[in-house]
């Protein structure tokens, strides 16, 4: 029997995309008023991110911008995801906006708009300013009121020209690598603060959805990024079957069941419940609040998630996925072990799987019938650079190829997916792993920061230009 060929192409208006994030490419950490966030504290801390690696000029895209967008037209992208800098529009994270900070985002959307590209704006991309840190942060609940002052700041400045907006990116990240493990700013390590952070994150959110809806126009996209884990049981088992569902509620659920069912699972409440007092962490209305609708669910997908109970991986090799820390970033699930689901891997030693992105995507839209964007997906691989700075990187081709596949697949199957957005642009600062990992389709080169498009750049200005995969 022949297999029928993979379905390559895309719906017509599908988002051809890329995507960056503030912190991990601006710099100009000191310029036009902008005061620093958690990521300039940790940056700065000796010991927390490879060679002691900083944002400070990172690929200087604050005074490159128009360059960065010129070639972002070359490539012909129809779609383009930043974030926006918390600390460079409001400093402090109170307060008036500083009519500077939003001109530069003024600039860069009305650039991307001249060359016919849509703006996609991340609110939050894991830089708090870090006033708001040292007056405690995101287990604190205040942090969430702050977040929806900013965010009216925003929409009010830059509405009348985006008209897709995300809130939050990862928030997975931003509570539970940030409060939990601690390989991510602030770098703080109690289990119950990264409970408490997730739920004000939740907050933040919906609390964010509704300063959006109050001051754009009714036809404005709302989205959240999400990085979903795409959680297998190793096996069968009872121990494993046990581990991925606590796995799946304190890493998925924990976000998805708030915001799109306006409720906590009993189940996680349970697993978690000895670290926090939810009855009292959860007010009355917050889930209304937390659950007002969005339009779009925005997926972040690099590798699936293999789980096993701690008892039965006894003597297997692990995936260490989210950094080296004594401290777990899962709070009720620290009798699990993750798994390799298979040996090719990435530089981040991230395995290469894009079933994983079909399924997920599959499983989001009969769950939920919500329309879909991936806002994330790529690869960092070693890449060797010519003396022109030319990169010829087949493996991240073949990375981008295999998941856009996948995605087509899962169009095919009846997902509603809407865009992709690439992770990289370009090469940048890989939070903890400083600028040692490289995602980027454009090259670019740390001491002169010279921007070169990767052969994987010129592959994916084909796929646009065709629609369609090869
Ligand atoms: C995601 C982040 C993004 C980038 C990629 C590799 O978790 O959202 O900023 O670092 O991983």
């Amino acid at each position: 029997m022949t297999a029928n060929p993979a379905p390559r192409t895309f719906p017509a208006g599908f988002a051809w995309g890329a995507a960056t994030a503030a912190y991990q490419i601006e710099g100009a950490v000191a310029e036009d008023g902008r005061t620093p966030s958690i990521w300039d504290t940790f940056s700065h801390t000796p010991g927390k991110v490879a060679n002691g690696d900083t944002g400070d000029t990172a690929i200087g895209h604050y005074h490159r911008f128009r360059e960065d967008v010129r070639m972002m037209a070359d490539l012909g992208l129809t779609a383009y995801r930043f974030s926006i800098s918390w600390p460079r529009v409001q400093p402090t994270g109170r307060g008036p906006a500083v009519e500077r900070g939003l001109d530069f985002y003024r600039a860069l959307v009305d650039e991307l708009l001249t060359h016919g590209i849509a703006p996609v704006a991340t609110l939050y991309h894991w830089d708090l300013p870090q006033e708001l840190e040292s007056a405690g942060g995101w287990p604190v609940r205040e942090t969430a009121y702050r977040f929806a002052d900013y965010t009216a700041l925003a929409a009010e400045a830059l509405g009348d020209r985006v008209s897709t907006w995300t809130t939050l990116n990862e928030p997975w990240c931003s509570a539970f690598l940030g409060y939990g493990s601690g390989v991510h700013a602030p770098g703080r390590t109690d289990p119950a603060d990264a409970l408490k952070a997730a739920h004000h994150l939740n907050l933040g959110h919906g609390l964010a959805v509704g300063a959006l809806r109050a001051a754009l126009p009714a036809d404005a996209q709302l989205a959240v990024s999400l990085n979903l884990h795409a959680v297998r049981p190793r096996s069968a088992d009872a121990g494993d079957l046990e581990a991925a569902r606590r796995i799946d509620a304190v890493g998925n659920r924990i976000f998805t069941s708030p915001m799109l069912k306006g409720r906590y699972d009993e189940d996680l409440l349970a697993d978690t419940g000895h670290l926090v007092k939810w009855d009292e962490l959860v007010h009355d209305g917050d889930l209304a609040e937390i659950s007002r609708p969005i339009d779009v669910l925005g997926l972040n997908y690099y590798n699936p998630t293999v789980i096993s109970s701690a008892a039965n991986a006894k003597d297997l090799p692990r995936q260490d996925g989210h950094g080296a820390s004594s401290h777990s970033p899962w709070p009720g699930a620290e009798d699990v072990a993750f798994h390799l689901a298979n040996e090719n891997v990435t530089a981040m030693g991230w395995p290469i799987d894009p079933t994983g992105l079909s399924d997920t995507l599959l499983a989001l839209h009969h769950e939920f019938g919500v329309p879909l964007l991936v806002t994330e997906n790529g690869a960092a691989f070693e890449d060797v650079a010519g003396p022109d700075g030319s990169v010829h990187d087949p493996e991240r081709t073949a990375y981008l190829r295999d998941h856009l596949a996948a995605i087509s697949e899962a169009i095919a199957g009846g997902a509603d997916v809407r865009g992709y957005f690439l992770w990289s642009l370009m090469d940048n600062f890989e939070w903890a792993y400083g600028y040692e990992k490289r995602f980027g389709i454009i090259r670019v080169d740390y001491d002169t920061l010279v921007r070169t498009p990767k052969s994987s750049a010129h592959w994916y200005a084909d796929v646009i230009r065709r629609g369609a995969l090869d």
